[in-house]
């Protein structure tokens, strides 16, 4: 695997290459990121990554420099993965000026549930990501579907800019308890981190509730909320929306069989956590 952190000596290795697959991460690599190595595989060829933790999706009481760093691990499971080239660039490469422009995405995706407790976060995910994209020239790039608004914001990126690459979506990889793999998760204690399926049992019991006919979804998203207030979470959401869109779910949806999903975000102690299930 070649490592390179400039733009320049990116492009000198990618030159020529018409159908790259690419999938920018954080890193802090971990089986999820990896079955994202594995999905690009099958959607073009060379397996480029990035790892870059972008200050401009960082709110200013978040976690940016808490974020955990590991890069000679990473790179040896990107190695392994077959991955091709890591792009791996410092701040001052990717952001040697003042980033002024940036993408503002629309206010009623961008500015809801994670945006609404984020505020700024979707501005800095597509900014960096479509820099990404300018310096990868990918055709494809894969996204995990446990940042679900991630992925439909950039998608919707990708089809408004009319970008060449094709967004392609990966499931979530779990733990055995159902706890939706990430970054964030190393930061539970043991005691947090026995808890924390509880969060992906929720959404279970809320798909199984619509599914078995249940209409005050309201009622289901306020339940379970309390739920998990009285066992120590602190909720941010759990909202039951439309897969299509993230709007809220009305009487002609549920009759007609509109396609949903639950999406949640809460806090366990000190880390936040979010996950979501199709319904
Ligand atoms: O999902 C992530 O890890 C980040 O938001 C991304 C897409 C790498 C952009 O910094």
């Amino acid at each position: 695997m070649k490592i390179v952190t400039s733009v320049e000596a990116l492009r000198d290795q990618l030159r020529g290459q018409l159908r790259t697959a690419f999938v920018p991460t954080m890193g802090n690599l971990h089986e999820g990121h990896l079955s994202l190595m594995r999905l690009a595989a099958r959607h073009g060829d060379p397996v480029v990554a990035s790892i870059f933790v972008n200050r401009l999706q960082f709110g200013p009481n978040e976690d940016f420099d808490k974020y955990p760093r590991t890069f000679e691990d990473d790179c040896e499971k990107l190695s392994k993965e077959g991955v091709y080239v890591l792009f791996a660039p410092d701040e001052h490469e990717l952001y040697p000026e003042p980033q002024e422009y940036r993408v503002s995405p629309p206010s009623d995706l961008g500015d809801i549930l994670e945006g609404e407790f984020r505020p700024g976060f979707f501005v800095g995910v597509t900014t960096v990501v479509l820099k990404l994209f300018s310096c990868v020239q990918p055709r494809a790039a894969v996204f995990g579907k446990k940042d679900y608004q991630q992925l439909m914001i950039v998608r919707n990126m990708c089809r408004q800019f009319a970008l060449p690459t094709e967004i392609v979506a990966a499931e979530t990889v779990r733990a055995a308890d159902g706890l939706a793999l990430s970054s964030r998760n190393g930061f539970l204690s043991a005691r947090e981190r026995s808890e924390a399926g509880s969060l992906f049992a929720e959404l279970l019991a809320i798909q199984a509730e619509v599914r078995g006919g249940a209409r005050d979804l309201a009622g289901l998203e306020a339940a379970s909320r309390a739920r998990l207030a009285a066992r120590g979470w602190i909720p941010d959401y759990i909202a039951i929306r439309r897969r299509v869109d993230l709007k809220p779910v009305g009487a002609q949806d549920l009759a007609r069989g509109e396609p949903l999903l639950v999406l949640a975000a809460a806090r366990l102690g000190s880390t936040r956590l979010i996950d979501n299930l199709e319904i």
